[in-house]
């Protein structure tokens, strides 16, 4: 490839440009929603973890998104930061103003082209559609040469208008197409075709990056993704864990080890830092209060686990046998026995740095540093899994409520009975309930401290480790109207770590009403 990207400059026929979209496909699907604080937090560990492109939100659904955009824009260095914007003048104005401020902004704008989208969802003829892509790619153009566009909808267009869409993109300024397999229907041949047809047919397709954005719909968005690139694709866009619309994206961590595991097949190299994979994703399931199921590849709990005895004889014998790629080069440590109650503030400094915490504030170590102390006097070892665990609890930011402290009694002879003291807003609030439980006692003391009509979707508990002594994670789900949040907590005590999921999917619920549901996002 011989032009010069206006981002990127010359690049490497071999370099795939990794676009993160976590911010965005990932955050506007149900559950995921994040507050500024935690975007902020998001952006500034892609940018440490490499990716090229965050797409940091969709500046024209809220004021928040807005907000947001422009605060990652103006305040993360490294990655190229991206606004999304339908084919409408007042969505290209707001992201054009949301990335001002970075050092290197794209627009991307998008529009449905697929007969079915074009049909019943923009109720416009084709030619109608060519118009707008011109229109939007040039009107983006004002505010940035750094201009994608995407064929919405693009897998299921008619191959001769999708090339005709592409050219009119290209003819207005758009310095990269993607063509997402939006609803997650195609097969990786159909993929690997596509990319192929539009670089022969397409005029000015060396002009330009071709990227791939695949949904999970039918599991295999990372196997389109790299079928994608075998067609020619250059750009991979993803998220972390592989949030997004109903199955989700592409997961970053699966498409980049695939290519770095696989280099044989592929020959491709991206920028990404693979050890900082495994703390990327336990930051984004600490913030979402979403886990990832224990069998996730690259990052689940079991991703590196040998349980049958064979496989545990090989692997002794030569990690080769069993283990395709080592687990330090995605962040496993392969040490987890950890501190005990003489381990002091420096030991625990130390070991949040090995477990990737970075850009803590002093306030939430010393938070995380006392309950370690508590920990320890329960319990004679503890894990990384532990440490990680109560230092997730404690790094959520701009929490309006907060559990201060929580007294129980119960048992046969006596019904469940509690005192909670909690924070609403920096004011302290003391409630005592009973309850039929104790776990029923502290959730209705919580609505009594804070009145919410939310309900209880789900309720479950883990341990973090093994052992009786081992510390309970809970994920509690509320409901409200059509919002959906879950929250996690984790404690020695099955009940504080109950009362500490709760008050986290009630702040996140608050985050979401205050913020709004975003826009229908049809043209
Ligand atoms: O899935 C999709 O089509 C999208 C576009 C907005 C790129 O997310
Ligand atoms: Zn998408």
């Amino acid at each position: 490839m011989s032009f010069q990207h206006p981002s990127f400059g010359h690049i490497a026929d071999n370099r795939i440009i990794i676009f993160d979209t976590t911010l965005r496909d990932g955050e506007q699907s149900p559950g995921f929603s994040m507050n500024l604080g935690e975007k902020l937090r998001m952006a500034h560990a892609l940018a440490a973890l490499g990716v090229d492109v965050i797409e940091a939100g969709f500046p024209a659904a809220s004021e928040g998104d807005f907000e947001s955009v422009k605060q990652i824009a103006d305040n993360v260095d490294g990655p190229v930061i991206c606004g999304l914007a339908r084919s409408a003048p007042k969505d290209i104005e707001a992201a054009g103003k949301a990335i001002k401020g970075a050092r290197r902004g794209r627009i991307h704008n998008f529009i449905s082209t697929s007969p079915l989208h074009m049909k019943y969802k923009l109720r416009m003829e084709p030619e109608r559609v060519l118009e707008l892509i011109a229109f939007g790619n040039k009107e983006s153009r004002r505010y940035t040469d750094d201009v994608e566009w995407s064929a919405e909808d693009g897998s299921r267009t008619e191959p001769d208008f999708l090339c005709r869409c592409v050219e009119t993109a290209i003819a207005n300024g758009a310095t990269t197409i993607n063509i997402p397999d939006t609803v997650g229907f195609a097969t990786p041949d159909e993929m690997e075709r596509i990319f192929t047809m539009l670089k022969e047919r397409v005029p000015g397709a060396d002009q330009v990056i071709f990227s791939t954005h695949n949904h999970n719909d039918l599991g295999l968005a990372v196997g389109n993704t790299l079928a994608a690139v075998e067609g020619g694709a250059r750009q991979i866009e993803c998220t972390i864990n592989g949030i997004g619309e109903r199955a989700g994206n592409a997961a970053l961590e699966e498409v980049v080890m695939a290519l770095r595991t696989r280099h044989d097949r592929y020959g491709m190299e991206t920028g990404i830092e693979t050890p900082r994979l495994l703390g990327m994703s336990r930051l984004l399931a600490t913030i979402t209060g979403f886990d990832v199921q224990p069998n996730k590849a690259i990052v689940g709990r079991n991703a590196f686990a040998h349980e049958s005895g064979i496989h545990q004889d090989g692997i002794l014998k030569h990690a080769g046998t069993y283990e395709i790629m080592t687990p330090e080069s995605v962040g496993w440590t392969s040490t987890s026995l950890v501190l005990g109650k003489h381990s002091g503030r420096a030991a625990f400094r130390d070991k949040l740095k090995a477990l990737g915490y970075e850009g803590l504030t002093e306030e939430t170590v010393n938070a995380a540093f006392q309950r370690f102390k508590t920990l320890a006097d329960h319990k004679k070892i503890v894990f990384d899994d532990d440490v990680r665990a109560l230092v997730d609890d404690e790094s959520r930011d701009h929490e309006r409520v907060r559990l201060t402290s929580l007294e129980l009694q119960g048992g046969t002879q006596h019904a469940a009975q509690v005192v909670l003291d909690v924070e609403v807003d920096g004011e302290a609030r003391h409630v005592s309930s009973t309850g039929n439980g104790p776990v029923d006692a502290v959730f209705r003391a919580i609505g009594e401290a804070f009145p919410h009509e939310a309900t209880l979707a789900l309720f479950s508990v883990a341990n973090v480790t093994e052992g009786t002594d081992a510390q309970a994670r809970t994920t509690v789900r509320l409901q409200e109207g059509g919002r959906l949040v879950d929250g996690q907590g984790s404690d020695a005590d099955t009940v504080v770590s109950a009362a500490r999921a709760y008050i986290h999917a009630l702040n996140k619920l608050l985050v979401k009403r205050t913020r709004g549901e975003p826009e229908e996002l049809s043209v």
